[in-house]
């Protein structure tokens, strides 16, 4: 008997295993899809079939025609491809890829946030779990919160949850007024503004690029504010070689396959001896459970089924709008 009892499978693998063959070799025969987020360790974005940000991940789940979805990220981008794909085996390689963000909102509480506040329209992060999305009108990822929240009558009564940097950006930028709740990524949050502004005495000419989910401060010294996404589209495009990159530091493998010539830096964490800029949860996935998980089918994700019939709506309606406004096809 297989156990998943530490969230993976825990499984001997035969010595002399090439697993990245082997990992191929079990996609083909399985009609299993691996997915990435661009915060995974730079191998399993190697070996993934698709790569994405938090909306592409949604989107690649919405139109996938295999049997397995392997979503290499965290317990929530597993949760949303089910949510969407409620026939599909969708397959976590670390069930403990939680997010820091997704906790700072436990459901009961958010529920009873919402319940007080009657009249708004409920706006959530896709860093949320599946319980927070069943209390909520319309998911949004860092990639057309923006855009959706602009698609709303100007006088729109709006509930944003869970990130405060985010609501907060988002006012900034469309001046509205969103009651907020108060959650952060800590990964996010604990970008230096001291070190960035040494880094950029040392590099002239280097643009920063920042995630909304940083602290203000971070984001005020940014040539750059947008999603995993949008930073890479703006490095890959810009006529500029240096960049100092305020967000997970996984993203720089892809930034840095496709802008070989470009210099990408990790902008610092406040913590000099610790390695906060890199999430610990993405770096959960490696190619040892990928094959595992691959190998056993586990572990699966589940979500409860009157959770999922409340929580797809507010997806589906996110892809919907994002789909109207171009964002994607
Ligand atoms: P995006 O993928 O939407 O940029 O979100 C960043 C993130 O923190 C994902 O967990
Ligand atoms: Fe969650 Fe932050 Fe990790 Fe993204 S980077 S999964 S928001 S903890």
């Amino acid at each position: 008997m297989i156990s998943v009892e530490k969230g993976y499978v825990d499984a001997l693998i035969p010595e002399g295993t090439d697993l990245r063959s082997e990992i191929l070799r079990l996609k083909r025969e399985k009609n299993a899809v691996i997915m990435a987020h661009y915060y995974q360790r730079p191998e399993i974005q190697d070996i993934a079939d698709e790569i994405g940000d938090s909306l592409a991940l949604a989107q690649m789940a919405a139109r996938s025609d295999a049997a397995i979805i392997v979503l290499c990220g965290v317990h929530f981008m597993g949760e949303t491809a089910k949510i969407l794909c409620p026939d599909k085996k969708v397959i976590v390689p670390d069930m403990n890829a939680g997010c820091s963000l997704a906790d700072s909102c436990p459901a009961p509480d958010f529920a009873k946030f919402v319940a007080e506040h009657p009249g708004h329209t409920v706006i959530s992060y896709v860093n949320t779990s599946a319980a927070v999305k069943a209390h909520t009108d319309i998911v949004v990822t860092s990639s057309n919160a923006k855009q959706i929240v602009e698609s709303l009558p100007a006088d729109e009564k709006i509930i944003f949850g869970p990130d405060r940097n985010l609501g907060n950006y988002i006012n900034s930028v469309t001046g509205r007024n969103m009651l907020l709740w108060d959650g952060a990524c800590h990964v996010h949050e604990q970008f230096s503004i001291e070190k960035i502004l040494q880094l950029k005495k040392l590099h002239g000419d280097a643009q920063v690029l920042v995630h909304p989910e940083c602290r203000k401060p971070v984001q005020m010294v940014a040539d750059k504010v947008g999603s995993t996404q949008a930073l890479l589209n703006y490095a890959v495009a810009a006529d500029c070689s240096t960049f100092i990159v305020a967000t997970e530091s996984g993203i720089l493998h892809e930034m840095q396959k496709r802008c070989p010539h470009k210099t990408f830096i990790p902008a610092p964490p406040e913590d000099g001896k610790c390695s906060c800029n890199e999430c610990a949860f993405m770096k959960m996935v490696t190619l040892e459970k990928l094959y595992n998980s691959l190998r056993y089918e586990l572990p699966e994700i589940t979500v409860d089924e009157a959770v999922a019939e409340k929580a797809v709506k507010p997806i589906r309606r996110m892809l919907d709008i994002s789909r109207n406004l171009g964002l994607i096809k």
